[in-house]
């Protein structure tokens, strides 16, 4: 399929609870690709402290859904990841580090074959006495200079759209991606004065679209398609796996409730740690990601254990679901076990039997996640046998400023709409495939 940019007039009514909304049909439509996932960390957020460099490690690029876009006239393919907010691609002379600092060859850090040149864009503009800096919780981290250029995605435009241009990269690349597009909030991207170190938030590339006339309605929808077991294991890139659409909902049959959810922000505690609030008009607050209430799972003995949480990302950047440890541990021990050595639930890749049913319970409504997403494949042993873990992994216990994720394993399963200006997400289960 290719992008298409028609323009629809007709409008989808969906109800959410006790209201009714009206989301536009999508704008823009655009193919998402889908690449080999390498090995799962396990994932940590790192608490940040506010004064600190952001970003809370909001990314780690586990799962990796691509889109192609044009920055100043050149073409990549990036990451697309509604864990974080900076769009980036290497200047076309970067160094590559090793994780501990080290210079390696630029081969070693693997990124796609093509490189940002910025001489050779006639719009390309830099932010100067700013640096770009992002760090992720694999340890990988990307510093170089910010700039302005013209970003368009999928025939939508966006003129002097601040990005970074990263020349030190330290990156474990899989030699297709060659940056992300990262689509949550200006609280978490990643530009610094070089004077004070001060954060200097920008907005991101959908913020600018809605505010510059490029689409008409502030939203942006995603569907990401399940790749099967053998795709999983064996195809490095697989076309037409998923669609991102600008302006509206992303055309694909839904079924039941469309629920609407308050995007949650962060402000800092009595310690200076951010942690999520409720309260918009907190010192500091801010939006980081697409963070919601989660009030509980359903599967097979979650009515023993606290499921509910309050701070849960939706998050296309991770592949499987970090939930609160109870919840891991209460739905693994039907059919997983625990790798002691990667914190990973690891299940058989041949399983034959259905996974245990889990649910989500979103704003009282229940999405039922597809026993097909639960076995993900997760590179190889060192004898190089494929290794699965399961879709539910330990994101840690529920405290004040814990952070949860729903990953892949969740959003193959629903069509997710993103409201920038009135910070919203809508969840709808979408019909079985
Ligand atoms: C990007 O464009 C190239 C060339 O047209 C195509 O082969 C590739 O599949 C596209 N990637 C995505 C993510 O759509
Ligand atoms: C840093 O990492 C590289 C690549 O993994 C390794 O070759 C090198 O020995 C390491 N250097 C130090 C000082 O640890
Ligand atoms: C950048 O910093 C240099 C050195 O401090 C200063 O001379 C220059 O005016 C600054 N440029 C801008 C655009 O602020
Ligand atoms: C790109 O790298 C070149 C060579 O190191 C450097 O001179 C230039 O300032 C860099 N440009 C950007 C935008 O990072
Ligand atoms: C919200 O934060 C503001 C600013 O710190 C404070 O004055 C107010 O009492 C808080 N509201 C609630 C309901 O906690
Ligand atoms: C969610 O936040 C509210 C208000 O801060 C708090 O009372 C409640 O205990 C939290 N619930 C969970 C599950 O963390």
């Amino acid at each position: 399929m290719h992008p298409s940019s028609v323009v629809f007039l007709v409008w989808t009514i969906l109800s959410v609870v006790g209201a009714s909304v009206v989301l536009p049909r999508a704008e823009f439509t655009i193919p998402l690709a889908r690449k080999r996932v390498q090995s799962q960390k396990r994932r940590v957020f790192n608490r940040a402290k506010s004064g600190d460099k952001l970003p809370l490690e909001g990314a780690a690029f586990e799962s990796e859904y691509l889109v192609n876009v044009t920055v100043g006239g050149q073409n990549f393919q990036v990451i697309l990841d509604t864990g974080s907010a900076d769009f980036w691609v290497a200047n076309k002379t970067f160094e590559c580090f090793a994780l501990n600092g080290t210079a390696i060859p630029d081969p070693a850090c693997k990124l796609g074959p093509a490189q940002f040149e910025p001489t050779l864009s006639p719009t390309f503009e830099l932010l100067p006495n700013t640096t770009f800096h992002i760090e992720y919780g694999s340890g990988e981290y990307l510093t170089g200079l910010a700039g302005f250029d013209t970003l368009s995605v999928g025939g939508v435009s966006v003129a002097h759209q601040e990005f970074g241009v990263p020349s030190e990269v330290a990156f474990l690349g899989d030699g297709i991606s060659e940056g992300v597009l990262g689509l949550a909030f200006p609280g978490l991207t990643s530009v610094y004065s070089d004077e004070s170190g001060t954060h200097l938030p920008y907005n991101p590339f959908f913020v600018n679209a809605v505010q510059q006339g490029a689409v008409q309605n502030p939203y942006f929808s995603i569907t990401l398609n399940r790749p099967t077991l053998a795709q999983q294991e064996h195809d490095p890139f697989v076309p037409d796996l998923g669609q991102l659409s600008l302006g509206g909902v992303v055309p694909v049959p839904t079924q039941g409730k469309t629920v609407n959810l308050p995007v949650i922000g962060y402000a800092p505690d009595a310690n200076g740690f951010f942690v999520p609030t409720l309260n918009t008009s907190a010192t500091a607050y801010r939006l980081l990601w697409y963070s919601v209430l989660v009030d509980g799972y359903i599967f097979p003995g979650s009515d023993a254990v606290v499921t509910a949480s309050n701070s849960t990302i939706l998050d296309s950047g991770t592949t499987v679901n970090y939930v609160p440890s109870p919840v891991a541990a209460v739905y693994n021990a039907h059919w997983a076990t625990l790798d002691g050595e990667s914190g990973n639930y690891v299940v058989d890749c041949a399983e034959t039997r259905p996974p245990p049913p889990f649910s989500v319970v979103l704003a009282g409504t229940e999405f039922v996640v597809d026993g097909k997403d639960m076995v993900v494949v997760n590179g190889q042993d060192a004898e190089g046998n494929t290794v699965c873990i399961s879709g539910v992994q330990d994101g840690g216990p529920v405290s004040e400023g814990s952070t949860f994720i729903l990953g892949d394993v969740f959003l193959h399963n629903v069509v997710v709409t993103h409201n920038v200006v009135d910070p919203a997400v809508y969840v709808a289960q979408r019909v079985p495939y």
